[in-house]
């Protein structure tokens, strides 16, 4: 080998500040756990199609990284026309029965007739935390940005920038917050069991392959190699999201998130009191 050359020592760089802002590629950064024979890549690494074939072939990718800390977006266009009983999905998860998640799966349905976005976050393995919305927008039409923004603060779930969710650290009374390295995720399978409508609406096997686009996948985090003590710094502006400014929501965001909530939330587990027979869990009195 030669001596390094400046194109080399850029290279190193790159390679050392784990937390710049990258569009990850996709034929570089994942891998296809499942319907590889299906799935498609395609401009440079920049999209994937994921599709539904049958009952027992769906798809499913994976980062190759695990991730502690940081902000995950996913643009993505869903399956459009009759998507009954599909389930494509967008997530975080580690490993292991104390496992951490955090989970965005969009719920096909007839034409012309909504998806839901339904959520949930596990923290240590306890997860039962089910927060469901209708969106703003048709998800079939266009590409929309879906992001995980997840600090030692809080956890903000966003769609185009705007926070649907939050879920803050309040380990102070007793709640798991999550901290393990987690990899992310994106699937489509059948769902039809409880998805659409309640489960009463099955999948029209007819009208297969269902094909949802991703793109842009877009990283901008600490890896499990990453000094965690560096990945907890509000210091450094390398590690953006963790900045004062994502710690807590904004005024603006605080707004905006209550828009969402007044009008397109459709199941909080915080306002299903016979569910915890009356008593919520704690993380629920934080809850905006
Ligand atoms: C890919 O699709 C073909 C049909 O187009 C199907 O026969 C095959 O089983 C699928 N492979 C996987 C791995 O899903
Ligand atoms: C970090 O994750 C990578 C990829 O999953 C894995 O190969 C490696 O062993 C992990 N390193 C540590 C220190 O956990
Ligand atoms: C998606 O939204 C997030 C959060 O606002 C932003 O950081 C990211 O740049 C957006 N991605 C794209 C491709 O627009
Ligand atoms: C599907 O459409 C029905 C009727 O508009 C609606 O009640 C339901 O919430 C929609 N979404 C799903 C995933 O079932
Ligand atoms: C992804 O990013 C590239 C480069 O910025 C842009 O040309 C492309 O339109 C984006 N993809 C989508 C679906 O917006
Ligand atoms: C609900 O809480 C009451 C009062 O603590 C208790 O007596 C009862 O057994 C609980 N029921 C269930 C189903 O957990």
């Amino acid at each position: 080998m030669d001596a390094f050359t400046p194109l080399h020592c850029i290279l190193l760089l790159l390679l050392i500040s784990t937390s710049t802002t990258v569009y990850a590629n996709f034929y570089d950064d994942i891998d296809v756990m499942w319907g590889a024979a299906n799935v498609t890549i395609f401009n440079d690494g920049q999209d994937l199609e994921l599709p539904l074939i049958s009952q027992d072939s769906g798809s499913l990718i994976q980062s190759k990284e695990e991730f502690l800390y940081g902000s995950f977006s996913m643009l993505m266009k869903l399956v459009p026309g009759n998507s009954a009983g599909t389930v494509t999905t967008f997530y975080l998860s580690s490993e292991g029965d104390m496992h951490d998640e955090i989970d965005m799966e969009f719920l096909g349905n007839v034409s012309g007739q909504p998806y839901i976005l339904h959520t949930n976050i596990f923290g240590q393995g306890l997860g039962g935390r089910e927060q469901q919305f209708y969106l703003w927008f048709d998800p079939t039409v266009d590409f929309h940005n879906y992001t995980v923004l997840w600090n030692p603060w809080q956890i903000m779930i966003m769609v185009d920038g705007l926070p649907i969710r939050v879920f803050g650290n309040h380990e102070e009374v007793g709640v798991a917050y999550l901290k393990q390295a987690m990899r992310i995720y994106s699937s489509i399978w059948d769902g039809d069991q409880w998805a659409t409508q309640g489960g009463s609406i099955k999948v029209d096997w007819s009208l297969a392959p269902f094909v949802a686009s991703l793109s842009n996948l877009t990283i901008a985090a600490c890896t499990n190699s990453t000094q965690i003590d560096q990945c907890s710094s509000s210091n450094d502006p390398d590690y953006w999201w963790n900045q004062p400014a994502y710690q807590s929501l904004t005024y603006s965001q605080q707004g905006q998130l209550n828009w969402v909530r007044n009008n397109f939330l459709l199941y909080d587990y915080c306002r299903d009191l016979p569910r915890f027979n009356y008593t919520l869990p704690p993380e629920c009195a934080f809850q905006s």
